[in-house]
């Protein structure tokens, strides 16, 4: 696909690596559209950092653990941009829930951001790219999908099943469109953690060092620029599935 020009949504732009995907695809000349929950301010930086012209992307709130909110986020979007080309699913929550304390609340919050939205999300956009015949999807996993972490299982779940929906979406989107998956390994850790696990996670890669966030970036737009991969799965993460 010639990104020159074609609509994006990229869903938690505002922040890290979405952040870093959204200045990567609008520098490469693609109309962004920035979705953020909370990080506003966030989100205008992106937009800075994109630079240009600012008429090509726009900055939507929404809360993606509610359909109703996706329904009208997509709304907005269409009336703005235009129709969406290319959909990437990165926002995704992440904390620690260790077994006998996890309470339904965290389960259901964290299966409805990080599960529930990309479907909802993709079965709007998808179906409206399959009668066009053309589009994109990108879903940002994460290696412990395959390698599940004990004491973050409802996450590892969650991601272990968008996997799964990369895989059915890319059956029943095809041919128009491909769908496929990144899954970085730990590129940012959250700002609270220590740098014994920062540490420990070098230490875990065969290449002995951490990934950047446009290392994710170059990923996407791989998937972007192919047009004979569907359904797959690409570990950006320094060997660390092997190495483990
Ligand atoms: N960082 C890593 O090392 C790493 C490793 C493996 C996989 N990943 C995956 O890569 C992706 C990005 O990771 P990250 O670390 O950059 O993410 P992050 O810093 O944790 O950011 C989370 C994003 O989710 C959005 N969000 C939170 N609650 C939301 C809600 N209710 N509705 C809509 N959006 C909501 C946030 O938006 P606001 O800030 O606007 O509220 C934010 O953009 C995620 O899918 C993550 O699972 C990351």
């Amino acid at each position: 696909m010639d990104l020159n020009n074609r609509t994006v949504l990229v869903t938690g732009a505002g922040v890290r690596l979405g952040q870093a995907i959204a200045v990567s695809l609008g520098q490469q000349g693609m109309n962004v559209a920035l979705h953020y929950h909370q990080s506003l301010e966030g989100a205008k930086e992106t937009l800075g950092l994109i630079g240009g012209d600012f008429k090509q992307h726009g900055c939507f709130q929404a809360d993606l653990r509610q359909v109703s909110e996706i329904e009208l986020l997509i709304l907005q979007i269409e009336a703005q941009l235009g129709q969406i080309d290319v959909l990437i699913n990165n926002a995704a929550d992440f904390f620690p829930t260790p077994l006998g304390e996890v309470s339904e609340s965290e389960w259901d919050h964290l299966i409805s951001l990080n599960l529930k939205a990309p479907f909802f999300l993709s079965q709007l956009v998808g179906t409206a790219m399959l009668k066009r015949g053309q589009g994109k999807i990108v879903n940002i996993v994460d290696v412990a999908a395959e390698r599940p972490w004990p004491q973050f299982l409802p996450y590892c779940a969650s991601k272990a099943g968008l996997v799964t929906l990369t895989k059915g979406l890319a059956k029943a989107l095809a041919p128009a469109v491909q769908v496929n998956a990144v899954a970085p390994g730990t590129m940012l850790p959250p700002p609270e953690s220590s740098s014994f696990s920062h540490d420990l996670a070098i230490e875990r890669s065969l290449l002995k060092k951490m990934g950047q966030p446009d290392d994710i970036a170059k990923a996407v737009t791989y998937f972007l620029e192919n047009d004979f991969v569907t359904g797959t799965v690409l570990p950006v993460d320094g060997g660390r599935m092997l190495a483990s």
